[in-house]
């Protein structure tokens, strides 16, 4: 009885609770009336007419009214009267405008996320992000910056994220990260940036994510990864760079997921990977030069959960040691999904992968030789839509199948003694033809021989006596002389 009574308390006060909000929220509509689209905004009123104004709901729990205001696609060249709604703005969406250049933006003491991508900005005001202190997220990314002004973010003390992706960036400052220690992810995709300055991340200890990809770096200054050793994500694919930068690579001892794509190595060794002993995830895909991954080359990668070799045009060669040490030790062996979609890979034996142990593994997609070293691909995942597409280049019976479709007896060597490597083959084929010759010779000779004393036997009686006749003539002539 108690309990029903606290119930419908309860209820009551809900009801009471729903009817003050809803006639509150309709008061402003009244008043206001003027603007249609904003009707969902709980303060339509301050809200620039060109904007829309909605309820930030990531810091709603620790600030009062905030709003989030969006004036995208409005070819907005300077900023829109923000004074009604200054301080409780914290997102302001500025993407795709035609700001050309920022200067000082007006006290947002409040802001949080500042999206300027997608603009035509090619300057910056020095000072413009000033008034900005509790600043956590700009987007700077898809507009026309070729250069930073010095100390443009010196006063973002609270910043998070950077992303100036897709910019024409040709260097950076040394110190134009210096003041955001809470800097955890920052974006450089797409700028043509050379080169790094050795310091520039030195007061960055928070940063995780870093996206260089797509810029023009061939290498990277010896210590520019001291102080970053919260760093797990590291992009470097689309660069210059002929091997792996490993010793830098080795001072961000916690990195987890490197992508070296689309760079210019010819190939990868022992050498490339070493002392990255936490990486999980190793992308290396659209290496237009890669030839050849050596024997070694991922056995220090003790905690490597996924890797990508994928869509290397010139790949023809995978060491059979190149995964030794991950693939027998098993305390060493954490691997889940191996990707070597189209390469130009004909062999792999058998023990180079205990891929019938791998979750996900893709091999479609390149030049098997369907012999009897491959026969092993048979033997495991024949549930695997994946793995059964497999298809064969040689031998011609059964080119072009997939290998669900093969009978597991199609795939012999053509000579016997199939453990044998090519070399012996080869050897064993020249003596074999070595033997055959050396039959027929004998033969021939045997026969020649054979053939000749015959011959002798009649036409050297013959000659003999041709001789007798011409020693008779000769004879004769010296009786005459
Ligand atoms: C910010 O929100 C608070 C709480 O709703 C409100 O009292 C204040 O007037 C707002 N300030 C501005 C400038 O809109
Ligand atoms: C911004 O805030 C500072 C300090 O609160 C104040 O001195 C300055 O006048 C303000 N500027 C504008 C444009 O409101
Ligand atoms: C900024 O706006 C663009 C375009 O609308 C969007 O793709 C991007 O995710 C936004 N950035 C942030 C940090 O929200
Ligand atoms: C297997 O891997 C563990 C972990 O890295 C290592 O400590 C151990 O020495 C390895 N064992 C062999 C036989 O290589």
């Amino acid at each position: 009885m108690q309990l029903m009574n606290h119930l419908s308390n309860r209820l009551y006060l809900v009801l009471v609770i729903f009817i003050i909000s809803v006639s509150g929220q309709d008061k402003p509509k009244k008043v206001s009336g003027k603007d249609q689209s904003n009707k969902q905004s709980p303060i339509p009123d301050p809200c620039p007419s060109m904007c829309t104004c909605v309820s930030d709901i990531r810091v709603i729990d620790t600030l009062e009214n905030p709003q989030m205001v969006t004036c995208s696609y409005k070819n907005l060249a300077t900023f829109p009267d923000f004074s009604a709604i200054l301080d409780n703005m914290t997102t302001l969406d500025l993407s795709y405008n035609k700001f050309a250049k920022i200067n000082l933006v007006d006290n947002l003491t409040d802001l949080r996320t500042f999206n300027l991508s997608n603009n035509i900005i090619e300057s910056i005001e020095p000072q413009a992000f000033e008034q900005l202190p509790n600043l956590q997220i700009i987007d700077l990314s898809l507009n026309k910056l070729s250069s930073l002004p010095d100390m443009v973010f010196a006063k973002l003390s609270q910043l998070k994220e950077i992303d100036l992706s897709d910019n024409g960036l040709t260097s950076l400052q040394e110190n134009i990260f210096d003041d955001q220690q809470w800097l955890e992810v920052l974006h450089l995709r797409a700028n043509n940036l050379k080169s790094l300055p050795e310091v520039l991340f030195r007061n960055n200890e928070r940063l995780r994510v870093l996206d260089l990809s797509h810029n023009e770096l061939y290498s990277l200054p010896d210590t520019i990864f001291q102080s970053t050793l919260a760093l797990t994500t590291l992009d470097l694919s689309e660069n210059q760079f002929s091997v792996v930068p490993s010793e830098d690579l080795a001072r961000a001892k916690n990195l987890e997921e490197l992508d070296i794509s689309a760079n210019m190595m010819k190939k990868l060794d022992h050498d490339s990977f070493t002392n990255l002993n936490h990486l999980k995830v190793l992308r290396i895909n659209n290496m237009k030069q890669l030839t050849e991954i050596d024997d070694y080359t991922f056995s220090y990668l003790c905690y490597l959960k996924k890797i990508e070799i994928k869509f290397n045009p010139r790949l023809s060669m995978l060491a059979h040691s190149a995964f030794y040490g991950l693939n027998f030790n098993s305390s060493c062996f954490n691997l889940e999904e191996v990707n070597l979609y189209g390469n130009q890979l004909s062999e792999m034996k058998e023990h180079v992968l205990p891929v019938c142990k791998i979750p996900i593994v893709d091999l479609r997609d390149n030049q098997w030789k369907c012999d009897c070293h491959f026969k092993w691909v048979k033997s495991c995942k024949q549930d695997d839509p994946i793995h059964r597409q497999i298809r064969c280049l040689s031998p011609l019976k059964i080119a072009n199948i997939e290998i669900s479709d093969i009978d597991e007896a199609e795939f012999t060597c053509p000579i016997e003694g199939n453990g044998f490597s090519r070399e012996i083959r080869l050897f064993r084929l020249f003596v074999v033809l070595f033997g055959v010759l050396t039959l027929v010779f004998m033969g021939f000779m045997v026969v020649y021989y054979l053939h000749k004393a015959k011959v002798i036997g009649s036409f050297g009686h013959k000659y003999q006596r041709m001789g007798s006749i011409h020693y008779v003539k000769t004879q004769t002539n010296e009786g005459q002389e």
